[in-house]
């Protein structure tokens, strides 16, 4: 069988270190999130908020002005509500309220590394079923993260983050967008699809950055762009959650390079002795 040799970039430590200092700078925008997202606060506000904390903290946001064909991306963050599951424009028109479920998505980018992570916030009080979704998108990425620490390949990943959500309740698992390798640019081989089989993709190897980021809906798995040209929904306009992490494969074990703690509360042991040091 003739297979697309992959380019993945291996990453030494001392670049993966880099690389934690823009995680770090992402979950700082994120606690800022927590913080300020609220009922009457517009996804304007955040962002504005957002790229404070991004050139604050040393970084540049790395968003805005990415092209991927429809022109330059105008914001710090994607703040996808409701039924919008990814890279929707931030606006002072869009006002949160109580009930809304909101992704806000964050890249940063701190001396040519990147990192990259989203956090799905429910506003005010949501509805028990919108709340499962959350809690089951977020569970199928930490369950992503730790097949990460085992699999032989990229596919165990996808195939862990995909039964987690199975097992969780009837969910849509987005198609067509999944997480990607991650480094001295935000999106590098691998694509990583939140389905699959365990033997398919290329061997995982320390060294590997990627990210993992799991979008679901209450309905349909297929999509599609709304007219900005950037905002993808479910076809059916079906509530969506999203949540993401920016990992590394070290020799030892995992450390998850945007979350404050390295991911040590969610993984433990599986966590790298090097993240435990810092
Ligand atoms: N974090 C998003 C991803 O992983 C990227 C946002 S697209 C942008 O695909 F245009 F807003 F940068
Ligand atoms: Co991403």
């Amino acid at each position: 069988m003739f297979r697309r040799r992959q380019n993945i970039q291996i990453k030494s430590l001392e670049q993966i270190q880099k690389m934690r200092r823009a995680g770090l700078v992402v979950a700082a925008v994120h606690q800022a999130m927590r913080d300020t997202a609220g009922p009457g606060v517009t996804t304007g506000e955040l962002d504005r908020i957002a790229e404070k904390v991004i050139r604050d903290g040393g970084g540049i946001p790395s968003f805005k002005g990415y092209d991927i064909g429809s022109g330059p991306y105008p914001a710090s963050i994607c703040a996808s509500v409701n039924e919008q599951i990814v890279h929707a424009i931030p606006s002072d028109e869009r006002v949160l309220r109580d009930g809304d479920v909101i992704s806000i998505d964050v890249g940063a980018i701190v001396d040519g590394w990147h990192g990259d992570a989203a956090i799905t916030l429910e506003i005010g009080e949501v509805t028990p079923e919108v709340h499962a979704l959350n809690q089951a998108c977020e569970a199928s990425m930490w369950a992503g993260i730790r097949a990460a620490a085992t699999a032989k390949r990229l596919g165990g990943i996808s195939n862990a983050v995909e039964r987690s959500v199975d097992s969780s309740g009837k969910y849509g698992i987005v198609e067509g967008f999944g997480g990607h390798g991650i480094g001295t640019e935000m999106h590098q081989d691998p694509h990583i699809l939140n389905y699959g089989e365990p033997g398919d993709g290329p061997k995982l190897k320390p060294g590997m950055c990627l990210a993992i980021e799991p979008m679901i809906t209450l309905g349909s798995p297929d999509t599609m762009e709304l007219d900005d040209q950037w905002t993808i929904v479910a076809e059916d306009g079906s509530i969506a959650a999203h949540t993401e992490h920016t990992i590394a494969l070290l020799e030892d074990g995992l450390w998850v390079l945007t979350a404050p703690d390295g991911g040590v509360d969610m993984l433990g042991d599986l966590v790298s002795a090097i993240a435990k040091r810092e």
